[in-house]
């Protein structure tokens, strides 16, 4: 065996002379020409093979990157032999000596691009045999066909990325919250019930036939626990499960970064959170960000941007047309207003040039949300064109114009309709206009807190009040007069923190003292037992003396997606499930052993009966 030499950086590429020949010297990202004529140990997967005129080329992957590999006839004869059988994908080990490309060879897109190892000695470990797609980046692949094979999937370069800058972020996240004071603590799966808003996943207990565990939808009550016991600061990187319906940002199982800290307000919770996200700007993205997060109540952001989540990457804000409608002849708007509604508008900056075609397509895209129509202006160089700009007067019109600060090219677009209906609907066009417009700057990080929620909202089915977020959540002590008599109107010691358009996480300041805990409880209409029966063991925590606590919860996975600048949180969790919530790879959920369900006490219904 020859000795083989090189810079043993890794615990896991020292290899010695007696070594079989993967006990690595490097790894497949690791060479310079620093290392020119240095004997090394190679081990990966054949990324690409190409043959060129009798000298074989083999882009050697792993992990961490990729090396060329050349097999000469000329003077290795033996194992350029050997190598005329790789594949793509086959797993090789390769010893050889470091070398410096010819000129015109070298890749400067690759950190490994100005050397190749000369091939002496080749082992074939592993020949797969069939491939189910192409691994190169932008081979066009269902999502269907990864997930199933997931296993192969895993090994593209930017699924490994992706999920290193996931492991980075966790380690960054673990020192940050270490330094400052907080002890990392396991809460169980195996539990109740947490009221978070989506159903449970529930687990049969054998053991207590009839019974059942459910998985949690956070660690709330047991993080809410460990502060009545004075562990004073909380952390868990923790999985959450939530049976609810899925989208690109929502999965069933996820994982939170989740915190909780006692003797606290608002401030301090919030101060932790920004000082741990602007460190992780500064350690994953190089992204300084010295301004203090900015705040917006959660009436301005409804009002500005028509949903609790604004992407500030871009403005095309919201705004009020009433002073407008209120007195022109289009029945449409006036019929709103005089029914209490609302008529606002946005307006796109150089939209003049939208056909009919686009437009009728926007109004579709608004129909579907719900609105009835879509009325729009178009500022032409000379004047104001609009199908509707009869039923105005000029005055309204220079109103309308001057209220956007319209410039011609511009397009003004507005909704009449119940307040709800025109937030939701404006909030989504101006997003959808934003990506279709391209006016979303890339590599932009905004930071926003939601704060000044409200305490309550009206449950669709029940017409009561229900929790905004969940009932633990403090109100905002000026508002304890009124709680029962104006429940809608009480605001939460809540905050969201939104990145980017999206909801990051979300906490609050709890309730620490059991009274108020009751008080809220039977304002929502939950009995004293079965309060005492849900959430029992929260209320004897109280009872024996709690201190003012609150705590936060970023949804790590839509951390992660955004880092990486990608839309689906699927490509930053290794296993994902569909939106159908499946495991293509797994084929999980699938039936079970009658024998199982037998042992658990329990019968399945006909599928007819399921359904009814
Ligand atoms: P909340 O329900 O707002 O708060 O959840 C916190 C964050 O978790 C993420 N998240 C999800 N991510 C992926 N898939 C899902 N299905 C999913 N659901 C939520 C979001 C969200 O902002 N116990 C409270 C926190 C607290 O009050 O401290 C809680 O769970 O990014
Ligand atoms: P109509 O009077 O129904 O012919 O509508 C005239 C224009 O107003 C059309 O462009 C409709 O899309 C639009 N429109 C109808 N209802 C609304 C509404 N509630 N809000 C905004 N525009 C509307």
């Amino acid at each position: 065996m020859t000795p083989v030499s090189g810079q043993n950086t890794r615990g896991d590429c020292g290899a010695k002379g007696t070594d079989p020949l993967y006990i690595r010297t490097h790894h497949c990202g690791q060479l310079r020409a620093a290392d020119v004529g240095s004997t090394v140990r190679l081990a990966g997967w054949a990324h690409s093979y190409r043959d060129h005129g009798g000298v074989i080329f083999v882009d050697l992957r792993d992990r961490e990157g990729i090396t060329q590999v050349v097999f000469n006839p000329q003077t290795h004869a033996e194992s350029h032999r050997l190598a005329e059988s790789i594949r793509t994908e086959h797993v090789i080990a390769v010893e050889g000596v470091v070398d410096h490309r010819p000129e015109g060879t070298i890749n400067p897109d690759l950190p490994t691009g100005q050397i190749e190892v000369d091939v002496y000695q080749l082992q074939i470990l592993a020949r797969p045999e069939s491939l189910p797609f192409e691994l190169s980046e932008g081979s066009e692949v269902s999502e269907d066909l990864r997930l199933r094979y997931r296993f192969f999937d895993l090994r593209r370069p930017a699924m490994q990325q992706n999920l290193q800058t996931r492991h980075r972020i966790c380690q960054a996240i673990r020192s940050f919250l270490d330094q400052r004071g907080f002890w990392e603590i396991e809460t169980p799966f195996l539990t109740k019930s947490t009221p978070e808003g989506a159903r449970d996943f529930l687990v049969p207990a054998r053991l207590n036939p009839g019974h059942f565990f459910a998985l949690p939808q956070s660690p709330q009550l047991f993080k809410q626990i460990l502060m009545t016991a004075g562990y004073d600061k909380y952390f868990q990187i923790v999985r959450c499960f939530r049976d609810e319906d899925l989208r690109a940002d929502r999965q069933p199982e996820f994982t939170q970064l989740d915190l909780e800290m006692a003797f606290v307000t608002e401030e301090q919770v919030m101060e932790v959170t920004e000082s741990l996200l602007k460190e992780l700007t500064r350690r994953i993205l190089q992204i300084e960000m010295p301004e203090p997060f900015g705040r917006i109540s959660y009436a301005e952001a409804m009002d500005r941007f028509g949903c609790d989540r604004p992407d500030l990457r871009f403005a095309m804000e919201l705004k009020d047309l009433k002073a407008v409608a209120a007195d022109c002849k289009f029945q449409v708007y006036r019929k709103v207003i005089e029914s209490g509604g609302q008529v606002r508008g946005i307006c796109l900056s150089g939209g003049a040039t939208l056909s009919r075609k686009d437009l009728d397509q926007l109004t579709t895209f608004v129909q579907g949300l719900g609105a009835k129509g879509l009325a729009w202006f178009r500022i032409d160089p000379d004047k104001l064109y609009a199908p509707i700009a009869k039923f105005f007067t000029t005055e309204q019109l220079e109103l309308l114009t001057s209220t956007f600060d319209a410039k011609p090219g511009d397009l003004i677009l507005t909704i009449a309709d119940t307040p709800a209906v025109v937030a939701k609907t404006l909030s989504a066009l101006r997003t959808n206009l934003a990506e279709r417009f391209n006016l979303i700057p890339q590599g932009q990080y905004r930071f926003c807190w939601i704060t000044d929620f409200p305490l309550f909202e009206t449950d669709p089915q029940t017409h009561r009040p229900t929790p905004t977020h969940h009932p633990f959540t403090s109100p905002n002590p000026q508002d304890l007069d009124t709680l029962e008599a104006d429940p809608l109107n009480a605001r939460a010691r809540a905050y969201d923190i939104i990145l980017n358009g999206t909801e990051l996480g979300g906490g609050s300041i709890r309730i620490h003292q059991q009274d108020l805990q009751k008080r809220i409880f039977a304002l929502l209409g939950i009995e004293e037992q079965q309060a005492q029966q849900r959430f029992g063991f929260l209320l004897d925590a109280l009872r024996m003396g709690a201190p003012p606590h609150g705590g936060i919860a970023l949804g790590l996975d839509r951390l992660v997606m955004l880092f990486c600048g990608l839309d689906s949180i699927r490509d930053v969790i290794a296993f994902p499930k569909t939106q159908r919530g499946n495991c293509l790879m797994t084929e999980a959920p699938s039936p079970v052993d009658p024998q199982q369900l037998s042992e658990l006490g329990l019968r399945l219904l006909s599928a007819k009966k399921k359904h009814p």
